[in-house]
Order: structure tokens, then C-alpha cells, then sequence
């Protein structure tokens, strides 16, 4: 695998909805680093499987992720609540993981020459994708303040669901992330953690900038 020296590496993990993904976001254009949203590749295969159940299997999805272009990740149908659920069913198998792995590293360590370095939000981003990543997070928030966000969030997109059908799905993705054997959703020791339920969006970048700029001043680079 071809690994960019030098490059600034920032790995989050977090639970659905905890406000991971606007976070890395805001760090990355800050930063000028590649923001990949990891979940949407399993998104993509769960859509995928949803949409071909006959045809989907492990070479059906090698071939799909093997053409997926960072642009293909915007797509407005891999938001639904139906292919999260999915998503967090299929990210179970050893082999799907494998697959979206490669894709995942191919960005992390090397992204396109315009950018610095790279941000990736996951599950198992900080011990599995990056664990040497130069800063690692893990983002929560309690289980309400998610169910509400990604609510909002379902209902700007004109998504047809009820805050109670959110909650339940995040909960039992949750259960699935959490205590699944391969690659379990887990804060490592050498995260910090950034409870985001009482916080505004801005006064969480504000809070990991802090953490980046102080590490940036004291060594004189990354
Ligand atoms: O982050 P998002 O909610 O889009 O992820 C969808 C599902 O993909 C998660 O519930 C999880 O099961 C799976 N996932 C994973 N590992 C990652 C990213 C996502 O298992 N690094």
C-alpha cells in the first residue's frame, strides 16, 4: 500500500449520530484534510443488498467497492434509516470488512496531494483503520439528544419516519456496534472523548482545535 509521509492523520470514532460526521467535517476543511465518511461504504453495500438481494455476494460487493469514487458517498438514498439498519447488519461480516477496509485505508494514508492529510469517522477507525493516527476521538452524545439530531436531520431530507422509529434504530445499531466480534465500536485509551450533548456545534470544534493546536504549537509541526 502506498503511505504518504508527513501527513496529518485524525481518527474519530462514535456512535450513530453523535455528531461525529459534522465535527470532521468542520476539522477537515479547517485542516485541509480528506474527510471520508466510512459508514457510507457499508451504506453503499447495504443500499446495494437492499436493491439486489439475488445478486448481492462478496464478489458483487468487491466489484462495487473496488469503482466507488469519494463522490459517490453524497448520494441522498444512503441516508435512509432502512439502509443504516442494513449497514450495521452486513458490517458484522469479517469478509464485508475486509473489503471496505482496503477502500477505507486507500484514502487514509494516501489522499489526494492537495490536501494535508486525512480525517475518518467510523467504528473501529482509531484502533483498526488509523491506529497510528496523529489525534483520535471519540465522539458520543446520550442516546436521546442522537435520536433527536438524526430525527431533524431525516425530517429536512423529507424522510417519511416517526422520532419513534429513530430511536429504535439507533438503539438496536447501538446493540449491533457495540457488541459485535469483529471490530466492536470502542473508546481506545488513547482517545479523547468529546461528549457532545450539552455542546453547540461550534464550541466542539472549538474544543478539539484546542487539542490539535496545542499538540501542532508544542511539537513545531504534526
Ligand atoms: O456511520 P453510519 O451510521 O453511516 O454507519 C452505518 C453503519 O456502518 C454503522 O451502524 C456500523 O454498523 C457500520 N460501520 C462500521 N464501521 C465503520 C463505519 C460504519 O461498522 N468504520
Amino acid at each position: 500500500m502506498i503511505k504518504r509521509k508527513n501527513i496529518i492523520k485524525i481518527a474519530i470514532d462514535s456512535p450513530a449520530a453523535a455528531g461525529a460526521g459534522t465535527l470532521a467535517k468542520q476539522i477537515s476543511k479547517h485542516y485541509n484534510l480528506l474527510y471520508l465518511d466510512t459508514g457510507k461504504a457499508y451504506r453503499v453495500l447495504a443500499l446495494n443488498k437492499l436493491r439486489y438481494p439475488k445478486k448481492f455476494n462478496l464478489n458483487f460487493a468487491k466489484k462495487k467497492i473496488n469503482n466507488l469514487k469519494i463522490e459517490d458517498l453524497n448520494k441522498k438514498e444512503l441516508l435512509s434509516n432502512k439502509v443504516g439498519a442494513e449497514a450495521s447488519l452486513i458490517a458484522k461480516s469479517k469478509s464485508i470488512r475486509n473489503i471496505v477496509n482496503k477502500f477505507q485505508l486507500r484514502f487514509a494514508y494516501n489522499p489526494p496531494k492537495k490536501f494535508h492529510g486525512s480525517c475518518l469517522d467510523g467504528r473501529d477507525i482509531t484502533y483498526n483503520i488509523l491506529p497510528d493516527a496523529n489525534f483520535k476521538f471519540f465522539i458520543t452524545a446520550n442516546i436521546k439528544t442522537r435520536a433527536i439530531r438524526r430525527y431533524k436531520e431525516l425530517k429536512k431530507l423529507k424522510m417519511n419516519i416517526s422520532f419513534g422509529e429513530v430511536l429504535k434504530s439507533i438503539k438496536l445499531r447501538d446493540k449491533r456496534d457495540f457488541t459485535r466480534k469483529v471490530a466492536p465500536l470502542k473508546k481506545t485509551k488513547d482517545s479523547v472523548l468529546i461528549n457532545t450533548t450539552n455542546l453547540s456545534k461550534r464550541a466542539c470544534f472549538l474544543k478539539i482545535k484546542k487539542i490539535i493546536d496545542k499538540k501542532i504549537l508544542l511539537n513545531g509541526n504534526i
